[in-house]
């Protein structure tokens, strides 16, 4: 067989159904059927068999379109040993026992997604229920108690990125061991999303936290918080990409993604020939690009400004998913010379 394919991330999306209705998701949320769920982990646990016999990965990205927490048993899927894990979840339904097992698993970095902490600026995800929003903060602090590396994603929009400073002020207050991941709303084709997005005005507000001294230890690096407020300003990426060459990306049908990250393009299904999905992963060009990049800015910038020396590996390894020896060697060979 030949060398394996290496790659950063393992971005399994296998999972679709959510308890809530984002805003801004793409497509209609679907609530999931209870006898779904055992089938749904055996299959998610064979894509990432399959997908570690032909690939060698250093992080796995346990995210979906929708909600993995409600699959019976995740647990045993992000307990891979040797690999760095992301549990990407909305955390409404992290308690404290889940949250106890999580703290034993290795290299966990659990990234919650949060856009505020009171309920305007985390408007497009719990609207005005404050319960709920609540429910969610005290979580947060309790995930911080035991000691599990937290990165907050943040989604920008009217709603928040003009007082984005005073999250970051709650934050430091109220959790340790946390870097903040704010990144634009993106547009969908089944949805745009153009009256949540920031204005110049909000932008314009959003830099002057984004680029402050304050709170640099708390954010991604200041590279990527420097092209964030220029894409704010423009809404247009001016730049390349390193990310279909460095991640592996699958949809709910075990399809093998040309780039995870929004484009449509299939290089084949995991499942039925994955010899020939790889393959086609393995041979794709280094110069594509989609329709799709001209309005994307997603936390993956940062690789592309660690790939073109703009942050540096010690910048990128404050980051917690970044931070174990795997990923920095992984990190360190990928990287063009
Ligand atoms: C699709 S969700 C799946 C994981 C989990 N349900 C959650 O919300 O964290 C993955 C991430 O995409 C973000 N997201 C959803 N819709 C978005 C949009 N239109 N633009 C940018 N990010 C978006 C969410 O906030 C979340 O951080
Ligand atoms: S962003 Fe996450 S939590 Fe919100 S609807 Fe989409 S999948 Fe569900
Ligand atoms: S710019 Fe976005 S859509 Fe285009 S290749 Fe990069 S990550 Fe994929």
């Amino acid at each position: 067989m030949p060398d394996k394919l290496k790659q950063v991330f393992f971005d399994n999306c296998m999972y679709d159904f959510c308890n809530f209705s984002c805003a801004y998701c793409r497509g209609t949320p679907k609530l999931p059927n209870q006898n779904f769920r055992v089938p749904e982990r055996e299959r998610i646990a064979q894509s990432i068999a399959i997908v570690d016999g032909f690939v060698d990965f250093g992080i796995l990205k346990l995210s979906g379109y929708g909600e993995i927490t409600l699959v019976r048993g995740y647990e045993s899927l992000i307990d891979l040993p040797g690999k760095a894990k992301q549990l990407i979840t909305n955390g409404s339904l992290l308690l404290e026992e889940r949250i106890d097992h999580l703290a034993r698993i290795p290299d966990l970095t659990i990234c919650l997604s949060l856009d505020g902490h009171i309920t305007r600026m985390n408007h497009c995800r719990t609207g005005e229920d404050e319960e709920k929003l609540g429910r969610i903060l005290r979580t947060l602090k309790y995930i911080s108690s035991k000691g599990i590396p937290l990165e907050i994603n943040s989604v920008l929009t009217i709603y928040n990125s003009s007082s984005f400073g005073s999250f970051l002020d709650y934050l430091s207050s109220e959790i340790e061991n946390f870097v903040c991941f704010p990144f634009p709303v993106r547009e969908f084709p089944t949805k745009k999303n153009s009256e949540l997005k920031p204005t110049p005005q909000d932008a314009d507000k959003f830099s002057r936290a984004a680029l402050s001294h304050k709170y640099r230890r708390y954010l991604p690096g200041q590279a990527y918080m420097e092209r964030l407020v220029r894409f704010l300003i423009t809404r247009k990426r001016e730049w390349g990409c390193y990310v279909p060459h460095v991640n592996i990306g699958i949809n709910p049908h075990g399809d093998l993604m040309a780039c995870s990250c929004g484009p449509k393009e299939i290089l084949g299904n995991i499942f039925t020939d994955p010899e020939s999905a790889f393959e086609h992963k393995a041979r794709m060009g280094k110069d594509k690009v989609w329709q799709e990049c001209e309005n994307c800015f997603t936390h993956y910038e940062v690789l592309n400004l660690f790939f073109e020396s703009s942050i540096s590996l010690g910048e990128l390894v404050r980051i917690p998913t970044f931070k174990s020896k795997e990923v920095r060697d992984k990190l360190s060979r990928l990287k063009p010379k």
